[in-house]
């Protein structure tokens, strides 16, 4: 049966370990296509919120359920398949980048490399090297940018159209130039799927269905832009540039 991606937490406890807890009743809503950003300080718990949807640990406390079945339930590896993830470290390995693009359909055709590369803004470094898809990537991409590694990253997800994408938007260390390809295929990448987000640009917060506010593992606020403005509460202070998100 196809995943339509509704995921929610309800009142989920997490901690790395038992005696240290990190994550504190955190509910949250994604119907399908809905796109929630996370935001808050360095350790608020944003990047151990979205570890815990694909089960990289398993959590203490309440359920995380996608649509609507405990994921405890589903194989990990049928759990996965729904889940597309971009991460700012993209491991790629050594082979060709059409290998490394459909790594996660291996059965895929020139003609879907293709268009996963165009969707995530790879297609044209890619064409203007010597041997494009061809080329043969070594050392963990060590001859390609930070960024190209990212659109490639994309277009790895994209190929394997999965109905609910996790992302980290942060984009450090990338000259302007890449950063709008990868903004551009980030976006491209997000239309259509249930997203959570670990958010850093404006305009993806903005355009949220909803937004949640961590501080310490706990959530502080949750609504859209225009509600929790008009809050003037903890996202009004950030966004008026009180203080900084990471
Ligand atoms: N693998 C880990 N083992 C133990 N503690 C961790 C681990 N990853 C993160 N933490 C801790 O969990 C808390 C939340 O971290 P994290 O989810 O990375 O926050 P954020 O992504 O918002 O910066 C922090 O106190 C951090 O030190
Ligand atoms: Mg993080």
């Amino acid at each position: 049966v196809p995943v339509k991606g509704e995921v929610e937490f309800v009142h989920v406890d997490f901690g790395y370990s038992a005696h240290h807890p990190i994550l504190h009743d955190i509910s949250v809503l994604a119907q399908p296509g809905q796109k929630i950003a996370f935001v808050g300080a360095t350790g608020a718990g944003k990047t151990t919120i979205t570890n815990l949807i694909n089960r990289f640990y398993d959590i203490q406390k309440g359920q995380i359920l996608l649509d609507g079945i405990d994921i405890q339930l589903f194989a990990k590896k049928d759990l996965r398949r729904s889940l597309g993830i971009v991460l700012q470290d993209t491991h790629l390995f050594t082979g060709t980048i059409k290998d490394n693009i459909r790594f996660g359909k291996e059965d895929a055709s020139m003609e879907e490399v293709i268009q996963a590369a165009k969707l995530a803004n790879a297609h044209s470094f890619i064409e203007r090297l010597p041997n494009g898809y061809e080329t043969i990537i070594t050392n963990d991409g060590a001859s390609l940018s930070q960024g190209q590694r990212q659109l490639i990253a994309i277009a790895r997800t994209a190929i394997i159209d999965p109905p609910v994408l996790i992302l980290d938007e942060a984009t450090s260390s990338i000259d302007t130039r890449t950063e709008r390809l990868i903004e551009k295929g980030m976006d491209a990448l997000m239309e259509g799927r249930t997203v959570f987000v670990i958010a850093h640009r404006l305009s993806t917060i903005q355009n949220a269905d909803t937004i949640v506010v961590l501080e310490k593992g706990r959530i502080m606020e949750e609504g859209s832009h225009q509600q929790l403005l008009q809050k003037k509460g903890m996202y009004y202070q950030l966004h008026e540039g009180m203080f900084e998100l990471s």
